[in-house]
């Protein structure tokens, strides 16, 4: 039993490990021996590029003297580590659940929830889904409308009759296909706060089953079809769904992540594929056994030995349209096909559409895409998110990078292909491997890019899955990264269609009381606002940007003082971060909007312990509404 358990709740990372299991041994062993002294770090790293004259002279001085001569522009206390079930926030500010898994999204559902069965599964797609995560806001018509992901399930928590999590049935794998996707709902304030507006016309959930078009240069490849769609272009479901994206013209962009855990084998060997797959197989980690959700013994969609192709149609950036219920998702295939975190659109100068993504895994790239039209207010955004070229980020040591196109003439490879196995294609320009990209925030208020690299054990020590080297350098200067760090850029000719760059590092976490090298992090962390693991990350509309973390919530060793995970804020200017918030332990805090008026801040609170105060036994995942006492305006 323990065991088992103990598999439920491992990471992505851990299962990857797991699963595929990397050669002990590498010519990287010998480069962990070099030792970067904290001072050296920082002139190698920090001090290069036109960054460092915006920014890196911030981070080689002291926090506190920057913020006191720049005077801090936050407008709150921040708050102590905390490592109990609730949520905390600074004096001033109040947080209320707004909607949580199984709340209801229609009048009289019955079995939406309860604690004894975690709602039936005939309920579950009538009902907010579980571990929310991305999420975005949207005024329509006067309406307040909020598209939130689901990424995955908690499976001992979401089934508790199994006890262990392990489906027993299709009625089982069914239930857990139906609480994640997305949820699209209204909501509206009245005087008991925020809640879900029953029977709203726009309220809606999008599934692991629900109809999707496909799109741009990979949809109808070869490589995309299976019995079941003969033309590649039509497939069921969005999975995995977890950070976001928001297009300027009113659309949600939703991001399919580790969509390998759901397809498994019922054959024991995988070599029963064809050439062409195994390799996309291998890269993408997808395996004979999958990662415990066991669709492929229920549902013959996810069993590769019957439909080797449909792992294909997974790990795109969806697009929907929240305001018209009956519209057909979009999976665009211009934007490539990896384990997206979250797709960050802005207009170029000319106003090209360019967004920004990171594929996170280990080693894996930061990639870019820029439309080959210009967005128009009001005209035709048909491929926009298609026509155009996706290019993969190399960072330099000396502080510069560059956008390497993927084209069929930098690659080698056929167009569809390349998409389908964007991964290979980065690697073959040249990309550097990167410690995790998680979420890409651009700066309103600057020409500047910003992603959180979560953290990578593996970083110096083992290639990435394609065979690529990781060494430290660049933007991943420390060997086995526990602690994660954030890289920013600062696009040439002040534009984001530009295909070179300069880039520093606006933090690198680290723990200051246990560390004196470069593993206590740059100046700008202290004891007092330490954390690990940035994920989750936007900007206000005042350029202030926002980091949830996703770490090791052990309070010990390395992480000892770290607490549980929370939400900071930092300002890009002076380099300061305070603490604004604390989840519950065992919890992610990942996901982040604010409402039209910007006086809430929805945060998602992702598969908390159980701890989490929710008057029963099981511990459901939530939205909460985040707001200033005063009813000020929050960011
Ligand atoms: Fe779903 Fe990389 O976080
Ligand atoms: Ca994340
Ligand atoms: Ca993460």
């Amino acid at each position: 039993m323990k065991d088992q358990i103990d598999t439920l709740h491992m990471s992505a990372d851990e299962w990857d490990e797991r699963n595929f299991p990397r050669p002990a041994g590498c010519e990287f062993d010998q480069v962990v021996e070099r030792a970067l002294s904290r001072r050296g770090f920082m002139r190698g790293v920090l001090a290069f590029g036109s960054g460092a004259a915006a920014m890196g002279t911030g981070l080689l001085s002291t926090t506190a003297a920057r913020a006191q001569e720049a005077g801090t522009r936050f407008p709150f206390t921040p708050i102590d580590i905390q490592t109990d079930g609730t949520v905390h926030v600074p004096e001033g500010y109040s947080w209320k659940t707004m909607v949580r898994w199984g709340d209801p999204l229609f009048s009289g559902v019955d079995g939406a929830f309860d604690h004894e069965t975690g709602g039936t599964a005939a309920a579950s797609d009538k009902v907010f889904g579980e571990n929310t995560d991305g999420m975005e806001s949207f005024l329509y018509q006067g309406r307040q409308l909020i598209a939130v992901n689901h990424e995955y399930t908690n499976r001992d928590v979401n089934l508790p009759h199994t006890g262990d999590g392990v489906p027993t049935g299709a009625e089982d794998v069914l239930k857990l296909q139906n609480l994640q996707g997305i949820t699209v709902m209204e909501i509206a304030e009245g005087p008991d706060g925020w809640a879900v507006v029953e029977d709203s016309p726009f309220n809606r959930r999008i599934t692991h089953n629900s109809p999707m078009r496909i799109v741009g240069p990979a949809a109808g490849h070869d490589l995309m079809k299976t019995a079941a769609d003969p033309t590649g272009t039509m497939s069921l479901g969005t999975m995995n769904n977890c950070g976001s994206g928001k297009t300027p013209w009113g659309t949600y962009l939703t991001c399919e992540e580790n969509f390998n855990g759901y397809f498994g084998s019922t054959e024991e060997s995988q070599d029963q594929k064809p050439v062409a797959t195994a390799e996309g197989y291998t890269r993408y980690g997808i395996g004979a056994d999958g990662w415990g959700y066991d669709y492929h013994k229920w549902d013959a969609r996810f069993d590769t030995s019957v439909n080797p192709n449909e792992p294909h149609r997974a790990g795109w950036v969806v697009e929907i349209d929240p305001t018209d219920p009956d519209s057909t998702p979009v999976k665009h295939t211009g934007l490539g096909r990896f384990k997206h975190e979250n797709a960050e659109v802005v207009l170029a100068r000319d106003g090209r559409v360019v967004v920004h993504m990171g594929d996170d895994e280990r080693g894996e790239f930061i990639y870019r895409f820029v439309s080959n039209n210009p967005y128009v207010p009001g005209g035709s955004t048909e491929g926009l998110l298609d026509d155009g070229t996706l290019y993969a980020a190399r960072f330099n040591d000396d502080g510069t990078g560059e956008w390497l196109a993927l084209t069929p003439e930098t690659t080698g490879m056929e167009m569809g292909e390349m998409l389908i196995f964007a991964r290979r294609a980065g690697s073959i320009v040249g990309a550097t491997t990167m410690d995790r990209p998680e979420w890409i925030s651009v700066n309103p208020n600057a020409v500047e890019g910003y992603c959180c690299l979560t953290n990578n054990t593996r970083r110096g020590l083992r290639p990435n899955a394609g065979g690529d080297e990781t060494p430290v350098g660049g933007p991943n200067p420390r060997e086995a990264n526990q602690y994660g760090q954030i890289v920013r850029w600062f696009p040439h000719d002040a534009d984001h269609a530009a295909d070179s760059f300069d880039w520093d590092l606006y933090v690198m976490a680290g723990n200051p009381t246990v560390h004196g090298d470069a593993y206590a992090g740059s100046p700008n962390v202290t004891p007092g606002n330490m954390f690990n693991a940035p994920d989750g990350m936007a900007f206000d509309q005042n350029g202030l940007v926002w980091i949830q973390t996703d770490g090791d919530d052990s309070n010990e060793g390395d992480f000892a003082g770290m607490g549980n995970n929370q939400m900071l804020v930092g300002d890009p200017v002076t380099g300061e971060i305070a603490r604004f918030m604390t989840g519950p332990n065992g919890c992610e805090v990942t996901g982040l909007c604010w409402s039209a008026d910007r006086r809430t801040m929805f945060v998602g609170i992702q598969h908390p312990g159980g701890d989490w105060p929710d008057g029963g036994a099981l511990p459901r995942s939530a939205v909460i509404a985040v707001k200033r006492d005063d009813n000020g305006i929050i960011g």
